[in-house]
């Protein structure tokens, strides 16, 4: 049985993610354009039309454009806003005059950040607010008191993470007085260090994994729901042309067709089957902005793998046999 945890906190949370930051069309140009609108009305509707209620956003997806481009929705259509599980994300810093690209979890720059998202996405709360990035030079009980302020001004209802492993959720988590509900990591058959890294122990090809050992437990034991970003692989086994990827790239593309044909579905569905047949309760982030593969997507709802499907996508996505 598919069990979410992250509908401990939503009763209405969606087993897939609308990953918003393909919206807003042209990152280097600060306007958005007619086409920008439609593109993103046209992808939002989709994807709630499709039972989708979950949407992720940072602010710096196309330069706080994909933002301004759903709150420009927002406001024509605040009913939707309801509907939402809105979720958004902080702490990179683009290159500019005062230093290079860089992270920054500063209670300063937070708040900074959330004010812009607010106001962005022409709402007054967030659902979820993730830390994007680990910031090296975080310091947690100032953090921990800024989520705590954020929370009784009505601005977050909970926290979250995005690419931290165990140890940096356990320290942060140990100031905070309220639970990290969600991680976001990049999972998926072509980012496979979440599960080598639990296959490979005393393996050759082990030592160089970096994929922290234990975050996977840490947050099922935690109830912090898991998301999955790049999970469609940018389509590189779904359809694009792969001609100069791996082989092992191209033999799973050839396996993920082979397996749409058998269940009577598509590719798209096929790949994130494989992740939420992991007992995780995964939630895939779906980063297409086109309407026809988000339909596309959503008919994983209805294809269950079996065991030795799951191995024979995994097997072939590692390109090395089982130890
Ligand atoms: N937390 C983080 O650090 C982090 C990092 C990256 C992303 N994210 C989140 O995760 C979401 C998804 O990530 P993602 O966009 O990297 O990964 P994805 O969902 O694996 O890939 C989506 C991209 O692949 C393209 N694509 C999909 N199928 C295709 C096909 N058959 N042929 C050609 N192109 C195809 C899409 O183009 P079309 O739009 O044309 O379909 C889109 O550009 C993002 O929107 C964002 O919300 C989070």
């Amino acid at each position: 049985m598919y069990s979410l945890p992250l509908s401990y906190y939503f009763n209405n949370a969606s087993a897939l993610v609308y990953g918003c930051m393909g919206l807003g069309g042209d990152g280097a140009s600060p306007l958005l354009t007619a086409a920008d609108h439609q593109q993103a009305e046209a992808a939002v509707e989709a994807a709630l039309d499709a039972g989708i209620t979950v949407f992720d956003h940072a602010d710096i997806y196309t330069r706080g454009k994909a933002e301004a481009v759903f709150g420009a929705l927002l406001k024509r259509r605040p009913e939707l806003r309801e509907r939402m599980v809105l979720q958004s994300k902080c702490g990179i810093r683009f290159a500019d005059e005062q230093g290079p690209q860089r992270f920054d979890f500063s209670p300063e720059w937070i708040r900074h950040s959330i004010e812009g998202t607010l106001q962005r996405l022409n709402t007054d709360y967030l659902d979820i607010y993730l830390l994007h990035r680990p910031d090296p030079l975080m310091e947690a009980e100032p953090v921990a008191e800024l989520f705590q302020a954020l929370q009784d001004e009505g601005k977050v209802r909970h926290f979250g993470v995005s690419n931290m492993q165990q140890h940096q959720m356990r320290f942060l988590r140990s100031f905070m007085n309220t639970p990290l509900v969600a991680n976001q990591l990049e999972l998926s058959l072509t980012a496979l260090d979440w599960l080598n890294h639990g296959v490979d122990t005393n393996t050759p090809w082990g030592a160089d994994l970096t994929f922290n050992a234990g975050t996977l437990e840490y947050c099922r034991l935690q109830g912090i729901q898991l998301q999955a970003w790049g999970c469609l692989s940018q389509g590189r086994l779904t359809g694009r042309d792969v001609s100069g990827e791996p082989e092992s790239v191209q033999k799973t593309a050839q396996l993920v067709t082979q397996l749409a044909e058998q269940h009577g579905t598509s590719r798209e569905a096929i790949v994130l089957a494989w992740l939420q047949r992991h007992p995780a309760g995964i939630q895939p982030v779906i980063g297409t902005t086109r309407p026809e593969r988000i339909a596309a997507c959503v008919q994983c709802s209805e294809v269950t793998l079996s065991r030795e499907e799951w191995y024979q996508l995994f097997v072939a996505a590692r390109g090395v046999r089982m130890p």
